[in-house]
């Protein structure tokens, strides 16, 4: 876990807040029906974030990269800078500092949305994996499948899991001041159903099944029935 420039921020995973962040809230919200007193305990609203820039977007960048490296036990990278506006803080294009990184980057993103193109699975795991992306065999996208082309490598998906028609994931974010960018983890035998939407920095449980076009923002707990936008665990899978 890394932090650069001043103030020092607490970088563990724990449940503070880091400087300058609102607190974590506690829990999940929940339907106020009788099923959700049977529920697994809820996962947190947010977590911290692993790595902490503020300040200079230069060295920010290069914590960046080592971020996006396959490997990186980090889950969350957070950017803050003193100016407002979201289009002067964008790291997005952290890697355009040498003709190579250019070269790199151009082809990546022309490669994936040639294969998120492609009707079949099989396109869309060897252009991921290529650029870094942890998927398994046995894991199913669909058509109209759409992974966040500037970060492929923070996208897991593990055996079994299947990603509904025209499921999006976003791996990096912008609000204001701050730029994140979060791994995206769909663990075994999880159900993403069409149209949902991913956020990044989210992890979906062994066996959970997102909703239809549900907006999942937190961790949704294993084996968990979430739904709506934002999403919301209704249930658990039987
Ligand atoms: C999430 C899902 C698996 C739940 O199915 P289920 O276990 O049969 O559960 P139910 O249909 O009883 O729904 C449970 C609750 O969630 C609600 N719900 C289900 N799907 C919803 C959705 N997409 N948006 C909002 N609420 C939804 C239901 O209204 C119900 O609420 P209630 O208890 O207040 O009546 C199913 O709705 C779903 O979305 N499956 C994915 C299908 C898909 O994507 N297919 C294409 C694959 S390529």
């Amino acid at each position: 876990m890394t932090e650069t420039s001043v103030p020092p921020a607490p970088l563990s995973a724990s449940a503070e807040a880091a400087p300058g962040l609102p607190p974590p809230p506690s829990e999940v919200a929940e339907e106020p029906s009788g099923r959700s007193s049977s529920l697994p305990p809820r996962a947190p609203r947010r977590r911290p974030p692993d790595v902490v820039c503020r300040g200079d977007p230069g060295p920010a960048g290069l914590a960046l990269a080592r971020f996006v490296r396959p490997g990186c036990p980090d889950r969350l990278f957070e950017y803050h800078s003193d100016i407002p506006e979201p289009a002067d803080n964008c790291l997005c294009f952290f890697e355009y500092g040498t003709a190579a990184g250019i070269v790199y980057a151009s082809l990546r993103y022309a490669l994936l949305s040639a294969a998120f193109a492609q009707p079949f699975s099989t396109p869309k795991h060897l252009a991921l994996r290529l650029f870094g992306a942890s998927i398994h065999p046995t894991a199913y996208l669909s058509p109209d499948v759409v992974i966040d082309p500037l970060f492929p490598s923070l996208l897991t998906v593990e055996a079994g899991a299947l990603l509904g028609f025209g499921v999006r994931i976003a791996l990096h974010e912008h609000g204001g001041a701050r730029f994140r960018a979060g791994r995206v983890i769909i663990r075994r035998g999880a159900t993403i159903g069409a149209e949902a939407r991913i956020g990044c920095g989210v992890e979906i449980g062994e066996f959970a099944q997102v909703a239809v076009g549900a907006v999942v923002l937190r961790d949704v707990p294993a084996r968990s029935i979430a739904v709506g936008n934002p999403a919301r665990v209704v249930g658990h899978v039987a």
